[in-house]
């Protein structure tokens, strides 16, 4: 895994870096109940066999679903703090096919094109300059790739679909669909051009 430096500022408030010592709190049993990472997962309907990024995985709450959905497919597990990439391969338990990356999802480490989908867990919020990081993902997907985009309104930096959904579309991305209730819902947008 790459070392980054950087001057992000970690807290739990809005528009900070959700650090990585409150990790316990995004792999509590209760967000299951709210949140089930299955059926988020699902909701993206990720073919077998997709090359995925998971930007933002965090400590892997959903890792393991993206990478029970795309079976052989490679996924890329990227995330600015090395602990939450350390508990997100503990949650995979070392399944095959996956790699972590320490990076600033803003600067993706990656050619052009080599993903058929990114999928970004309450995270958008959380970056300076969101729609920097939507136009390297555009980068980094095929053409007619997925973006899937999880926000819940539990989440401090929570999205709501609307803005998402212009902010997006800003930045190379095609609507698809909304699943789930406005308060908490997974947005996919396919890669134009
Ligand atoms: C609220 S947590 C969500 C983690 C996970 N997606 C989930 O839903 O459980 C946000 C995560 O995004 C990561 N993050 C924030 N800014 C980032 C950036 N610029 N590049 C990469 N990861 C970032 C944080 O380190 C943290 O692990």
């Amino acid at each position: 895994m790459a070392e980054v430096s950087g001057t992000a500022e970690f807290g739990l408030g809005k528009g900070k870096v959700f650090p990585a010592d409150h990790a316990g709190s995004l792999l509590h049993p209760a967000r299951r109940l709210v949140q089930s990472p299955r059926r988020t997962v699902r909701a993206t309907a990720l073919g077998s066999g997709a090359a995925v990024l998971e930007l933002g995985c965090g400590p892997g709450f959903f890792s393991p679903f993206i990478k029970e959905a795309i079976g052989g497919g490679p996924l890329v597990l990227l995330d600015l703090q090395l602990p939450m990439l350390r508990l997100a391969r503990q949650r995979t338990c070392g399944a095959p096919g996956i790699v972590s990356v320490q990076a600033d999802g803003a600067a993706l480490p990656f050619t052009e094109r080599c993903f058929d989908a990114v999928f970004i867990a309450t995270v958008l919020g959380e970056l300076p300059d969101p729609g920097a990081c939507l136009d390297d993902v555009h980068r980094v997907l095929r053409p007619g790739g997925t973006l899937a985009v999880a926000e819940t309104r539990r989440d401090s930096d929570f999205i709501a679909a609307s803005p998402l959904r212009e902010l997006a579309e800003s930045h190379g991305f095609e609507w698809r669909a909304r699943r789930g209730p406005r308060w908490q819902f997974v947005a996919t947008f396919r890669s134009t051009r």
